[in-house]
Order: C-alpha cells, then sequence, then structure tokens
C-alpha cells in the first residue's frame, strides 16, 4: 500500500501497532487514514473511536480480512468512512481513496464556514446598550446554554429577530448541527409538510424515492420557523405533536422518527391577538411561549441608535474598504430623532446607502434619505397664529381633518411620512383617517 500509493503522490506514514498509530496521527493530523481492525496490540475500532475524538474531520478508511465484513459494518457505525477487504484491489483502492480526498476537503470547507458562522453570530455581534437590550442579552445567554427547547421571538419587522435565533444557535452546543431556517410564509401550502416530515417511497405519484424531510434533517440542531404566524391551522396542530412527543412520521410512513431538536418560532404579528382570532391554536401559542424573547422597536431604545449605526459603519469599511470616521453631530441628532419604522434593517440599510454613494468622512445629513430632512417638529403653542376659540364655538374636529388631509397631501400620502409630521405613530394616523374617511377615498 505505502509504495504504491507514494507513486500516486501522496505522502504515506505508517504505524504497526494501534497505540503507535494513535501517536503518530495526533503528530501527524493526516487527513485519511487506512486502519486494519486485527492489530497486535489495541482493536483498530479503539484506534477509530481515537481519532474521531481527536479529529472528527479525518476520513478513515478501514481495512479487513476477507469474510469480516459484520465487524466492518459495525466500524461504519463508529464513524468509519468506509472499507476494503484484504487482499485489496489496488485499482479499487485508488479510487477508494480518491473519494476519501474530496470527502475530507468538503469536511474541512464545512468546519470552517462553520466557526466563520460562529463567529458572525456570536453574543458580540448583538449590538445593545439600552437597559432593554442588556436584559435580552442577558435571558439570550441563558437560553442558549440551556436545554429549553422552545423559544418565541417577537417584534415587528427589522427589530432582530433572525438575529437573535442565530446566535441562540450558534452559542449552544448545538452549534456544530444543522440551523434550518424555515420561512413559514414561502413555504406552499401543498409542500409545506412534505418539505417538513419527508415522505416514504410511494407516498405519492412522484416520490420514487423515500425523502427526510425538515425535522428530520435538523436532528441534534435548531429549526427557525420564521413567520410562524403564518402558519396554517392543521400544520400548527402536527407541530404541536412534533413539540410535545419529539417524535414524528413520514408521510404514509408507519415508523415513528425522534428527533432531539430546540424549535426557535419568530413572528411579528401579536400571537396573543390571533389566538383570540382563532388565527393560532391556543395550545401551540403556550408550548411555544415558554421562553418569550420580545424584541423592542428601534425608537424605543434610542440608547442602541447610535452604538448600532457605529457598528454598522466598522462593518462596512471593513466590506467597501472606507475609512468613514462616523456619523456628523447634525446626522447623530437627525438619528435620535428619526422614528426609525423599519427599526435596525432600516438603519442598517441607511448607512450602506449613504457609504456607498458618499465618500466623505462623517457622514452627513445630506447623505440620508429624504424622510430626514424634514426640518424640525413646531408644537401647537410655537405656531405664529394660535386658534382662539371664537365666541360661537369652533370645530376641532374640522381642524383636525384638515391637518390629517394636509400632511398626506404634503407627504403623496405616505402614511410613515404623515404621521412623523403630526407627532403621531402610524396607527394613531390610521386611525383617524379611517374616522374622516381618507382611508377609502385613497382605495
Ligand atoms: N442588536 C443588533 N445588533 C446588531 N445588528 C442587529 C441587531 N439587531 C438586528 N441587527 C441587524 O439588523 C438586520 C435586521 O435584523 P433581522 O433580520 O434579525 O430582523 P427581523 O426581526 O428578523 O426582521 P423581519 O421580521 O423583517 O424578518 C440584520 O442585518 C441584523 O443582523
Ligand atoms: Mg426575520
Amino acid at each position: 500500500m505505502q509504495q504504491n500509493l507514494s507513486k500516486e503522490g501522496y505522502t504515506v506514514i505508517t504505524a504497526e501497532k494501534g497505540m503507535e498509530g494513535l501517536e503518530l496521527f495526533t503528530e501527524e493530523q493526516p487527513d485519511i487514514v487506512l486502519l486494519d481492525i486485527h492489530l497486535p496490540d489495541i482493536s483498530g475500532i479503539n484506534v477509530l473511536e481515537g481519532i474521531r475524538k481527536e479529529n472528527p474531520n479525518a476520513v478513515v478508511i478501514m481495512v479487513t480480512a476477507f469474510g469480516d465484513i459484520e465487524t466492518a459494518v459495525t466500524t461504519i457505525k463508529f464513524g468509519a468512512f468506509d472499507f476494503v477487504e484484504k487482499p485489496f484491489n489496488l485499482e479499487k483502492l485508488k479510487l477508494l481513496i480518491a473519494k476519501a480526498v474530496e470527502t475530507c476537503s468538503l469536511r474541512r470547507e464545512v468546519s470552517q464556514f462553520r466557526s466563520q458562522l460562529s463567529i458572525k453570530y456570536g453574543f458580540s455581534n448583538i449590538i445593545g446598550k439600552s437597559g432593554q437590550m442588556q436584559k435580552i442579552l442577558e435571558l439570550t445567554k441563558k437560553v442558549a446554554k440551556s436545554d429549553a427547547t422552545t423559544i418565541l421571538l417577537q417584534g415587528e419587522s427589522g427589530t432582530g429577530k433572525d438575529l437573535i435565533a442565530k446566535v441562540i444557535h450558534y452559542e449552544s452546543r448545538r452549534a456544530s448541527k444543522p440551523f434550518i431556517d424555515i420561512n413559514c410564509t414561502a413555504l406552499p401550502e401543498t409542500l409545506i409538510e412534505s418539505e417538513l416530515f419527508g415522505y416514504e417511497k410511494g407516498a405519492f405519484t412522484d416520490a420514487k424515492l423515500m425523502k427526510k424531510g425538515l425535522f428530520e434533517l435538523a436532528d441534534g440542531g435548531t429549526i427557525f420557523l420564521d413567520e410562524i404566524g403564518d402558519m396554517k391551522l392543521s400544520t400548527q396542530a402536527k407541530l404541536l405533536k412534533i413539540i410535545e412527543n419529539k417524535t414524528f412520521k413520514r408521510i404514509s410512513g408507519v415508523k415513528d422518527i425522534s428527533v432531539d431538536l430546540r424549535v426557535v418560532a419568530s413572528t411579528n404579528k401579536n400571537l396573543a391577538e390571533e389566538v383570540k382570532k382563532q388565527n393560532f391554536r391556543e395550545d401551540l401559542y403556550y408550548r411555544l411561549k415558554v421562553i418569550p424573547i420580545f424584541l423592542p422597536l428601534l425608537r424605543d431604545r434610542s440608547d442602541d441608535i447610535l452604538p448600532l449605526a457605529n457598528f454598522f459603519i466598522d462593518g462596512f469599511n471593513r466590506e467597501f474598504k472606507k475609512d468613514v470616521k462616523g456619523l456628523s453631530e447634525e446626522t447623530e441628532k437627525a438619528f435620535l430623532k428619526y422614528p426609525w419604522p423599519g427599526n435596525i434593517r432600516e438603519l442598517k440599510n441607511v448607512i450602506e446607502r449613504a457609504m456607498i454613494l458618499e465618500n466623505e468622512e462623517y457622514i452627513l445629513p445630506e447623505h440620508l434619505p429624504g424622510e430626514f430632512s424634514s426640518g424640525e417638529l413646531i408644537s401647537a403653542n410655537m405656531v405664529n397664529t394660535p386658534v382662539t376659540i371664537p365666541p360661537g364655538g369652533f370645530d376641532i374636529e374640522e381642524m383636525e381633518k384638515n391637518l390629517i388631509k394636509q400632511a398626506l397631501e404634503q407627504t403623496k400620502w405616505n402614511q410613515t411620512r404623515a404621521a412623523k409630521l403630526l407627532n403621531l405613530t402610524r396607527d394613531a394616523l390610521r386611525y383617524r383617517m379611517q374616522k374622516f374617511g381618507f382611508l377609502q377615498e385613497k382605495n
């Protein structure tokens, strides 16, 4: 073997005994090991276990005596890549080694990729100076290290649900296992079950082969059910069963398949409301809500705005090879006043845009999109001609209607900006629009 494989260009080192082999393995860290089962000192299976512990990416090919197939099959369970029988066929061995080389570089790539992800999704990448975020960080740390299996993340769009879900995974003992992200909105009703649970061969006309579902593929890791509020009631029932029993069946399967999973669900809907409206199962809601994490709006944690902005500037400096120093003082003020309807995602996009389009040392107000330049908010008693109620009385509703109409016209019916002009929340504006009949008018 040594001669033949050296001729092929491989560097080959050999050991005559099991212990010696293990020591050599630790010193030399080879990519591929050819390992006999019957060794003079310890069993090849023990050596295999030692190697797997030292480096799970190493590819081990067992070498067995003719007729010892049963033992060889057992070694596969212990993590051997494949086996060759003695006396071996050289051509087959070369092919097997070529395959092993490929597997080895794939394994290396995967583990590199995983470690990059765990750097990207570590606790240090969650920025949050505000009291609310400090509490959430503390909770996230506890939850990541715990064995808690269901976590519910709630918060409006762009508040960081995805990020927190990934950090919980990559900071847990599950980090080396899959993180499977399922967008419940994007999955069509007809596919959801076969995607989640898999199916047996012949389950339906197109099912030519058995297919594992995402729940099975995520075994040992984390399933992230994004936008769970959009999941159909029938699927919710099945999901609840999996969470409770930790087992399920493939479509048209009889065997119960058990999985070790953590389920992280997220939604930007108010699930309690959805339960009341009977769009969401109450039992599933309570099951998910064992550990609830609620992400506040960015405007309600304004202490985080500037640290987040600087964090994104650092990131884009690296990405775009720029050297932007920060926000100008004026920009800081504008950032702190702006209501951030798109939350952290909007903040990140505003910074990205400014850094792509502009080349100044600091991000200036003129680098920001139009929403920022609407000027100072004026409170009613600063208006030049405050209204004095005439003796005959004054219709306050008429004035309100007039102001709402003006704000809508000035902003070309952009409700977010119109609400901002009037220092109202978007909901409060919409309520008034409804009241004065502007909603119907617009539609
Ligand atoms: N606390 C934070 N620190 C640093 N970056 C953050 C933080 N929160 C969110 N981000 C970043 O902001 C962007 C939007 O966050 P994310 O995708 O997690 O929001 P989401 O709540 O899942 O939004 P949606 O409901 O729209 O899916 C991402 O790029 C994310 O990395
Ligand atoms: Mg998301």
